[in-house]
């Protein structure tokens, strides 16, 4: 069950997987045996995230793609089949996020990250979907969500409110896609330490304590909890899940709930 191989044969296109979470995705599914494509804006951090796996011995690819392009993260997804011959798993993750006061934040900052996050998540699904379908071991999409998306996010509505529809457009592609064996998931990270999310949303308003407090486990998660759920989602262990969230936060809605 627990092979050192277990998504050999497997091809998975990344958003955002030049850093962050994506990155740490990237690399358990590199070492785990699929072929891995990254997309990100940044050209730079996809080459850094190249050579570093390559130290390895892992080669992974890269294509340059802003996710609020649809004709980008199409080429994303052509890029991947031409160079792979096929697209097994496709993970929405890439994001853009900053605290702001909803009365402070202007139509053009929310929309960018409704954008980045809910528009370039659809675009994705919608231009892989015609490959996912072909897949021999049944197409899989996971997108990167969170519970602050169900429960509101205050000063960060924006985000909250793409993260919602993430799940609520995850959920509607698992139904609709089901017939296809295209399965369709979402991870709810919680706080994940290291994180440009965590550095910019609670580190710099000096909310970092307060936030390690709100979960049950009374710490931050590391990258690896989320690349490691990713990891099961998108092997056979996980087969017959789909329209799931996975929680991976440490206990924290939970605790908001119950407090
Ligand atoms: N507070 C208030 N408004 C902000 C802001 C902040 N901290 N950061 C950006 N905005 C607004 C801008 O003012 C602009 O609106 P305006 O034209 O009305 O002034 C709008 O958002 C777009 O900003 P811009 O900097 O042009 O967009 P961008 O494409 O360069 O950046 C962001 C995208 C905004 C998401 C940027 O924060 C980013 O790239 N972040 C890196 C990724 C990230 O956030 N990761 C965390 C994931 S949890």
């Amino acid at each position: 069950m627990f092979t050192s191989d277990i998504l050999k044969g497997r091809v998975a296109l990344i958003t955002g997987g030049a850093g962050g979470i994506g990155f740490e995705i990237a690399t358990a599914y590199a070492r785990l045996g699929a072929n891995v494509m990254v997309a990100s804006r940044n050209q730079e951090r996809m080459d850094g995230a190249v050579a570093a796996l390559a130290k390895e011995g892992l080669a992974i690819k890269a294509v340059k793609t802003d996710v609020r392009n649809y004709d980008e993260v199409k080429n994303a997804v052509d890029t991947t089949v031409e160079q792979y011959g096929k697209l097994d798993i496709l993970i929405n993750n890439a994001a853009g996020n900053f605290y702001c006061p909803t009365a402070d934040l202007s139509p053009n900052g929310w929309r960018t990250v409704i954008d980045i996050d809910l528009n370039g998540t659809f675009y994705g699904c919608h231009a892989a979907y015609q490959h996912l379908k072909k897949s021999e071991h049944g197409g899989c999409i996971i997108s990167i969500a969170t519970m602050l998306g169900l429960s509101g996010w205050p000063g960060a509505a924006h985000a909250g409110a793409a993260k919602a529809g993430i799940i609520s457009l995850s959920r509607a592609l698992a139904v609709e896609w089901g017939d296809d064996q295209i399965r369709v998931n979402t991870i709810s990270p919680g706080p994940i330490g290291d994180t440009v999310g965590v550095q910019r949303l609670y580190q710099e308003t000096g909310r970092e304590e307060l936030e390690r407090k709100k979960t049950a486990l009374g710490r931050f998660g590391k990258k690896t909890d989320i690349a490691n759920a990713a990891v099961y989602l998108a092997s056979d262990l996980g087969q017959y899940i789909t329209g799931e969230n996975m929680v991976v936060d440490g206990g924290r809605w939970l605790k908001y709930v119950a407090a």
